[in-house]
Parts: C-alpha cells; sequence; structure tokens
C-alpha cells in the first residue's frame, strides 16, 4: 500500500518537473512516506527526519516532507512541528493529492500542514509506476474492521470502495500498457464493494477482472478469514490469469487470543476455510501474517499458533513481534507480555514456519511452473526473479530483455525460501 502511495507522490513531484535522484545530499525535496504499524517503523522515521537538518543547513532550500501513516496519527503533526522544525511540510494519508499545492507553498518559504481526513479521487494523480511489470492498483482504501492492536482504523479512516468502472478503466489502461501483473490492494478486499450501490462486491470484479482478454496475472491483498467467501473462490477457480495464491492473515492459532484481537473467526474457523479453499485450488500457495506476544498470550495459545502454522503449511509467513499501539484497545490491556518470552516465541516462531517452508520447496524440485520475468536478482550475474502461480520467488539465470515475459522454469534446488531452476520454455 505504501509503495504504491510513493508511485503517486513521485508522480505529482515528476508532473511539476523534478526527477528522483540517488543521493539525498543533491535532492531540492525530500519526502518521507511513513508507517507506525509497529514502534520499530516509527523509531526509523524519526532517526531520518532528525538526520534531515543537516541537509537543511546546507542546502536552506531544501523542501522536507512528511506523510503517510504515522503524520495521521494524533499529535504527531504537532511533535513534528515543535521538535522538528526544519520540515515544511506534514500531509496525512488521505489528502496526498494536496502535496503539489503544498510544494508550492513551501517553495515561498511558506509552511503546509495539513492531516484533515479529505479524500482524494485516485483519478486525481498521475501515477509514476516503479514496478513493472507489476501494477498496484487500490481498489478499497479504509478499515472498518478495529482489531484491538492494530492503528490502522485510525490512520487510514474508514472503509470506502472505489467504483468498479474507476477499477476496471484503470486495469484496462494498465494491461493496454504492458503490465502483466495486476495486483489489487485493500486493508480488506473481501468487503470491497459493501459501500457501494448496485450489489457490487469483490467477487464480480475478480469475475470482471478474470474475463478480461490477454495474457497477464491478477493478484490481490489482503484477505480478512471473516469476510472471504464461497464466492470469490469460485471466480478464482473460474479464470486462469487469476492466481492461485491467497493472503490470508490468521495473527494467532488461538480461538481465545483471536477474540482478544476482535478478529471475529475461530481457529477451528479457520482450519474450515483452509479445507474450503483447498478443495476447489488443491495447487492454492496460502501466505499469511502471526502476531506473538499479544497481551495475554500464554505459552499455550503460543503452542496453538505452532501447530497451526505446522499444519496449514503457510507458503510463507510474515512474523512478527506484538507491538503496544497509543490509542488501540489492546495498549491498555493487562498481561502485556514481557519483551524476553516475545523474543524467544519469535525466534520458535520463525523456526517452524522456516522448516515447513523447506518442507515445500523440496517437493517443488524437478517440477516445472509458469513464472513470470519480475526483475534482477542484483547479487547475482544475469540472474533473474519471478514468482510462480502460487507465489513463490525463483531465481533463474536469464538477461534482463526478459523482464515481462512468462517462462517455464525448471526447479533444480532450493535453500529454504530461495528456489533455484532452470528456464526450459520461453513464451
Ligand atoms: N504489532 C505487531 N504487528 C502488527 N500488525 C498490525 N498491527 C500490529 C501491531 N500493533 C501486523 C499484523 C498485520 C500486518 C500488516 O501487521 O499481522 O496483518
Ligand atoms: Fe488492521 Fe484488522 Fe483492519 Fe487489518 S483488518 S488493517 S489488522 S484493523
Amino acid at each position: 500500500m505504501n509503495i504504491h502511495d510513493s508511485e503517486k507522490i513521485a508522480g505529482i513531484l515528476e508532473s511539476m518537473g523534478y526527477a528522483p535522484c540517488d543521493k539525498s545530499e543533491e535532492a531540492d525535496v525530500v519526502v518521507f512516506n511513513t508507517c507506525c504499524i509497529r514502534e520499530t517503523a516509527e523509531q526509523k522515521i524519526y532517526g531520518h527526519i532528525g538526520a534531515l537538518k543537516k541537509l537543511k543547513r546546507a542546502n536552506p532550500d531544501l523542501i522536507a516532507v512528511v506523510c503517510g501513516c504515522m503524520s495521521q496519527q494524533d499529535g504527531v503533526a504537532e511533535k513534528i512541528r515543535a521538535s522538528y522544525p526544519f520540515v515544511d511540510i506534514v500531509l496525512g494519508t488521505s489528502n496526498l493529492n494536496l502535496l503539489g499545492d503544498a510544494i508550492l507553498s513551501a517553495q515561498k518559504k511558506k509552511k503546509y500542514f495539513n492531516v484533515d481526513f479529505t479524500r482524494y479521487r485516485e483519478e486525481d494523480f498521475v501515477q509514476s509506476r516503479t514496478s513493472y511489470p507489476n501494477a498496484w492498483v487500490n481498489i478499497n482504501f479504509g478499515c472498518n474492521n478495529f482489531c484491538t492492536y492494530c492503528i490502522v482504523p485510525y490512520v487510514r479512516g474508514r472503509e470506502r470502495s472505489r467504483p468498479l468502472d474507476d477499477v476496471m478503466t484503470e486495469v484496462r489502461q494498465l494491461l493496454a500498457d504492458g503490465y502483466r501483473e495486476i495486483t489489487l490492494l485493500g486493508q480488506n478486499v473481501n468487503s470491497y464493494g459493501h459501500d457501494l450501490d448496485g450489489g457490487v462486491t469483490f467477487a464480480t470484479l475478480l469475475h470482471a477482472i478474470g474475463g478480461l482478454s490477454g495474457k497477464f496475472r491478477l493478484r490481490f491483498m489482503t484477505n480478512h478469514p471473516k469476510d472471504l467467501s464461497r464466492d470469490v473462490i469460485d471466480a478464482i477457480a473460474a479464470h486462469p490469469n487469476i492466481c492461485h495464491n491467497i493472503h490470508l492473515p490468521v495473527q494467532s492459532g488461538s480461538t481465545e487470543i483471536l477474540r482478544r484481537m476482535n478478529r471475529r473467526y475461530t481457529r477451528d474457523g479457520y482450519f474450515a476455510l483452509i479445507d474450503m479453499i483447498r478443495a476447489s485450488l488443491p495447487d492454492v500457495g496460502i501466505s499469511t501474517d502471526i502476531m506473538v506476544g499479544f497481551p495475554g498470550e500464554t505459552e499455550e495459545d503460543f503452542c496453538d499458533t505452532l501447530d497451526l502454522v505446522r499444519r496449514v503449511k503457510f507458503s510463507s509467513a510474515f512474523c512478527f513481534v506484538y507491538s503496544r499501539r497509543k490509542g488501540t484497545p489492546a495498549y491498555s490491556m493487562e498481561d502485556q507480555v514481557p519483551p524476553t518470552v516475545k523474543k524467544d516465541r519469535i525466534t520458535r516462531l520463525l523456526a517452524c514456519q522456516n522448516a515447513v517452508t523447506k518442507e515445500i520447496s523440496q517437493t517443488m524440485i524437478g517440477k516445472n511452473y509458469e513464472v513470470l520475468v519480475e526483475g534482477a536478482n542484483f547479487r547475482y550475474k544475469n540472474t533473474m526473479c519471478g514468482r510462480t502461480d502460487g507465489g513463490r520467488l525463483v531465481n533463474f539465470k536469464c538477461d534482463e530483455s526478459q523482464i515481462g515475459n512468462f517462462v517455464t522454469v525448471n526447479i533444480e534446488r532450493a535453500s529454504s525460501a530461495t528456489l533455484w531452476g532452470v528456464i526450459t520454455e520461453e513464451k
């Protein structure tokens, strides 16, 4: 989501005549697009903002901008004004479209601080896309779920879906421009359409895009287990261009912790959902997000998470240590888990998932997979990488001219998360 917002920021700056540069010492404008989902993300940003002071002294005309989720939090704009007086512009998550005006103001040495929730339209942006052959497309913004640990509903506001026709126009244009993979973005893509007229649902959207002609891939994220319906699975099964890859954050394997998180599904409900998905899509790659150390998580709860990880066999998992976010209900829950226990649990969880990933990787050796060549793996010469339909990253030798092409790759070897193969067919 933030990478795509950065593409919008770059688009505004480029339309004003600015161009990207490699070194911040040479920049006329520095923009920090921030995240506040965990404390570590916030601490890093404050470090970076602090470092701007020196740059600003060397170049007083430098325009310093802070935008994104962190600046949208209560009190942060005031904190930046007081503690980092060299920052010229602060914008929130839902008024990024004002960046152009803000820059014009800052060019005249006038500060521009505005974190009002004034929704923009996607059509207000000329996007500077950076991820060819993939293109990100927002379909809904914000979140109404209020998981008790999560800051997102407070900084991204209430859920709002883009009209179906607007999404379709953007997708058609991207395909006409040569993009080979579309990734639909929303905090909860499964609730797409709830606020639109005409009974439009996420499944409607998948059928509409899946029915477009031409060779391309469709992915989407993120899914909420409580809202992922059979209609969506049927739509995936119905269209060969929709990838068999579902990111389905579980967060915890303990029903009691899920209840305290306000996730509104149970451990057994999650297993039933996995069974339903695999019955229709046997080759599906399911990835997830998991958190350890949520307030009140006992050793037994955590063991339930490890057990779920072993049983579901996720193709990959983003694993996080719970971070206390001010303003969320979990912030003031009793039984906060001590840091040493959190550290121990994240280490064990990572080891557990690594073993699962390794096991899945071994079963892929010797088999052929269709891969979209996505970009260079700069650590190795003449090595490109791309993903299988199920979402696993594969490395293989070929040159950059192949980026954007579909190839067949035979998997030869695997370290735990990384697969290596050779191209056996170019398409
Ligand atoms: N602490 C740790 N991880 C969090 N996430 C969301 N809020 C927090 C938090 N307070 C994780 C969840 C979510 C992912 C995007 O970030 O796992 O799915
Ligand atoms: Fe946060 Fe829950 Fe919304 Fe995801 S669904 S953004 S975890 S509140």
